[in-house]
């Protein structure tokens, strides 16, 4: 049986399960050559996934021309990818709303969640080489950031106590850093997350570089590579200052996956000018995902 902190993962009361209709896009999305049927098929079932494709097909971020007032027409235009991106935003989204949370707002997890997504896309522009492989796997990475600090999400919920041992430890400006604190408290929210997608039944090719975000040199196999990206992801997400506990948490950079990006090399200059572009990016990025996705708290 899984465990979370040492619980038992079933006597959490409530704890959110994955929708049926995410399963289902899920595994369809995972094949890249599935008929434009099959996905218009399922996403017709929900009429909020619907109203959101299609709204999403006519935004101006698509540079939509002619209005489109079909599904099959949306999923054309769309693309398999955004689609998959756009139904795990709403899913995941959803599936956290009625978790009462305590110390941290859904908004303020969600915009680490989506800008460390979206960094995470971006940067893949940016490896010296492997540039296709990961190039397919765009969504695949979003999915990752989306997911990566879950284990906060459900830590709040149910052992707020805990949280506020962490928010209280970074407000006092230690340089110990978070994870020296959650070792502590005999809390890794990296593994703990992993934890909870498992009992998800999310794949490992998810769970797993998410179980070594903060660790990648320690993830042997297939998911080193994925582990090590997202951490150079949630390493510029913090340093964007779009964290979790709405302050720079102290965590390291992984110098063996720094090293893999071209911008490993920039002068400091162009550093800067890469982070405030960046930023300006992701902070767009983050505005239309709030008009898509309702980020309502
Ligand atoms: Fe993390
Ligand atoms: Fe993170």
């Amino acid at each position: 049986m899984s465990n979370f902190y040492n619980i038992p993962l079933d006597d959490l009361k409530n704890i959110p399960s994955v929708p049926i209709i995410l399963r289902k896009l899920m595994k369809i999305l995972e094949n890249s050559d599935v008929p434009i049927d099959e996905i218009v098929q399922v996403i017709s079932l929900d009429p909020l996934l619907s109203a959101k494709t299609l709204a999403l097909a006519n935004s101006a971020y698509y540079g939509a021309s002619k209005r489109i007032v079909s599904i099959t027409q949306a999923v054309t235009r769309l693309g398999t990818s955004e689609i998959k991106k756009l139904a795990i935003s709403i899913y995941f989204g959803r599936m956290f709303e009625s978790l009462s949370l305590n110390n941290l707002t859904v908004k303020r997890f969600w915009t680490h969640s989506i800008a460390t997504a979206f960094i995470s896309n971006r940067i893949i522009n940016y490896l010296i080489d492997d540039l296709s492989v990961y190039t397919a796997e765009k969504d695949q990475f979003y999915l990752l950031g989306l997911l990566h600090d879950i284990a906060y999400l459900i830590l709040d919920a149910y052992l707020p106590e805990k949280v506020e041992i962490i928010i209280n430890a970074l407000e006092r400006n230690e340089k110990r850093g978070l994870l020296q604190t959650e070792q502590e408290l005999g809390f890794f929210h990296a593994r703990e997350g992993a934890n909870l997608l498992r009992f998800w039944e999310i794949p490992d090719s998810i769970a797993t570089p998410i179980e070594y975000h903060h660790t990648p040199s320690e993830c042997s196999g297939d998911f080193s590579m994925r582990a090590g990206i997202l951490s150079v992801a949630d390493w510029i997400s913090n340093h964007l200052e779009f964290s979790v506990f709405g302050r720079q948490e102290v965590i390291q950079r992984d110098n063996l996956f720094w090293k893999k990006f071209q911008f490993s090399k920039f002068s400091e200059e162009e550093l800067d000018n890469f982070w405030e572009d960046l930023k300006s990016q992701t902070l767009m990025f983050l505005l239309f995902s709030e008009s898509i996705i309702d980020l309502r708290r």
